[in-house]
Formats: C-alpha cells, sequence, structure tokens
C-alpha cells in the first residue's frame, strides 16, 4: 500500500459476531470471544501503517437491550482484554481512551477503564478509542445540555450563545480533541449507521466490507485503507 492517503483516523463498526458464530453452529458469545482477535490484527495493523487514531465500536446504547446474558459475557470480555493488552499497549505505545456512557457500566469495569487509560495517558504512539455505551444522539445530547450549563453560567448568556460555532460545540463532545473519522468500515455487509458518529461522521468516507468482524483481520484491513487512498474527498466544493 502506498503510504500516502493514509487516514489519520479510521473508525470500525465491529458488526457480524453473532453471525459468524450462528453460521458454525455456536452460542453467539464466541462470535465475541474470536473478534477480540480481529481487535488486536487490526490494531497491530493500525499502527504498522501509520494511523493516528483507530476507534472501535464495541457496544451501543442501544446493545444494552440484548438479552441479559450476551450483555453480561461482552462485559466481563471487555474487562479480560483490557487487562491482558495492558503490556501489548505499553510495548507499542498505545494510548487507550474509552468514550461512551460510563455511568451505565459496572464498577468493576468502569475501574478497568481508568486504570488503563490512566498507565497509558503518556503513551506517545497510536491512539485506540473504544467507544462503549455510546450512541451519537447520546453524544449530542449530552453536549447541548454541557453548553447550556455553561451558556447559563456565563456572564453574558446571549453573547456566549451567539458566538457559538462548529468546532466549539463539537468541543463539547465526548470526542473533544480527536479528529473526526476520515473512514469508517462497517463489517458484516450491513449498510447504516446504527447511531454511531453522527455529528463526527458528517464527511466521512464509509466501506462496507461484507467480512464478518472474526474473519476480518490485517489484509482486509490494508485493503480497506487502499481503497480509502483512491477515494476523492471533495467536501461540497468543486476541484
Ligand atoms: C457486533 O456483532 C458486536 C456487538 C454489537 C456487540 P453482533 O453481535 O451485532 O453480530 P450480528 O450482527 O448479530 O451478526
Ligand atoms: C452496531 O451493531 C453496534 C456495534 C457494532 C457495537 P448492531 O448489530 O448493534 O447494529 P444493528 O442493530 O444491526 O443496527
Ligand atoms: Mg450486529
Amino acid at each position: 500500500m502506498e503510504k500516502n492517503n493514509v487516514p489519520v483516523h479510521v473508525s470500525i463498526i465491529m458488526d457480524g459476531n453473532g453471525r459468524w458464530a450462528q453460521e458454525r453452529g455456536l452460542e453467539r458469545v464466541r462470535g465475541h470471544v474470536e473478534g477480540v482477535e480481529s481487535v488486536r490484527s487490526c490494531t497491530e495493523a493500525a499502527a504498522e501503517a501509520g494511523v493516528k487514531y483507530l476507534s472501535l465500536y464495541a457496544f451501543s446504547e442501544e446493545n444494552w437491550s440484548r438479552p441479559q446474558q450476551e450483555v453480561e459475557a461482552l462485559m466481563a470480555m471487555m474487562v479480560k482484554a483490557m487487562v491482558q493488552e495492558m503490556d501489548n499497549f505499553m510495548e507499542n505505545r498505545i494510548r487507550f481512551v474509552v468514550l461512551g456512557h460510563r455511568s451505565r457500566l459496572g464498577d468493576s469495569l468502569n475501574q478497568a477503564i481508568d486504570e488503563a487509560m490512566a498507565q497509558t495517558a503518556d503513551n506517545d504512539g497510536m491512539t485506540l478509542i473504544v467507544f462503549l455505551s455510546y450512541s451519537g444522539k447520546w453524544d449530542i445530547l449530552e453536549a447541548a445540555k454541557k453548553f447550556a450549563a455553561a451558556a447559563a453560567a456565563s456572564r453574558d448568556p446571549e453573547k456566549f450563545i451567539a458566538s457559538m460555532d462548529m468546532d466549539g460545540f463539537g468541543n463539547y463532545l465526548c470526542t473533544a480533541g480527536i479528529p473526526d473519522p476520515d473512514l469508517i468500515i462497517r463489517t458484516s455487509g450491513e449498510q447504516r449507521i446504527s447511531n454511531y458518529l453522527l455529528w463526527q461522521a458528517a464527511y466521512t468516507e464509509f466501506v462496507f466490507p461484507e467480512t464478518l468482524w472474526p474473519d476480518f483481520r490485517k489484509p482486509q484491513f490494508l485493503a480497506a485503507l487502499d481503497t480509502y487512498a483512491k477515494r476523492d474527498r471533495r467536501y461540497g466544493k468543486v476541484k
């Protein structure tokens, strides 16, 4: 792959774990477990390719409505994976960040997240972001609430509100300081955004490979980067 035109921020909607397991007559959870291998493989591929931010949609706000057994298994897996990956993060200087509706997560998971984030905070390699209990509408609503509170507390609320612009509002989102994704990959052939980065994906390029997430590894990731490299991003302008 050419080294030019490497996206700064690649994001993945990791979909198809359940179908992967079903195809093999296995429990859905087995698909999630296998998916952790894909996370490892794509993280390595992204870092090697020079991607600066890799973000992963791991669990949506809507996913809380899945059967309790699946939700519990997923949460337990997250804790385990985080603990297991710490050495790898430190070795490869990966900064690890979790974004989402954290108060809905359990104490042990929140504790593991805090520890992993604190320990990797000064790493200067790729930033790996995991969106957990996240939804785009939640993010925008939270930002609006924070903005309203800041406006109300300001000396001149009218002026505060009038002077707000797009970049300024973006700083109230949980992704403040993180560049918008250049590329979003959604695996498993589904072609929808499922309440992911609604604000941040305004000019993102999308690819929709048919591969189910547990089968999506380094070659498939690099193929998506190749597809991206050929895209012509116009941002509404005439070239
Ligand atoms: C993605 O795989 C993982 C999560 C949403 C947590 P799915 O579990 O959605 O797999 P399918 O779409 O049912 O195959
Ligand atoms: C989107 O996948 C969320 C994640 C991959 C974490 P879903 O499987 O939950 O999305 P829908 O229900 O097919 O839209
Ligand atoms: Mg799915």
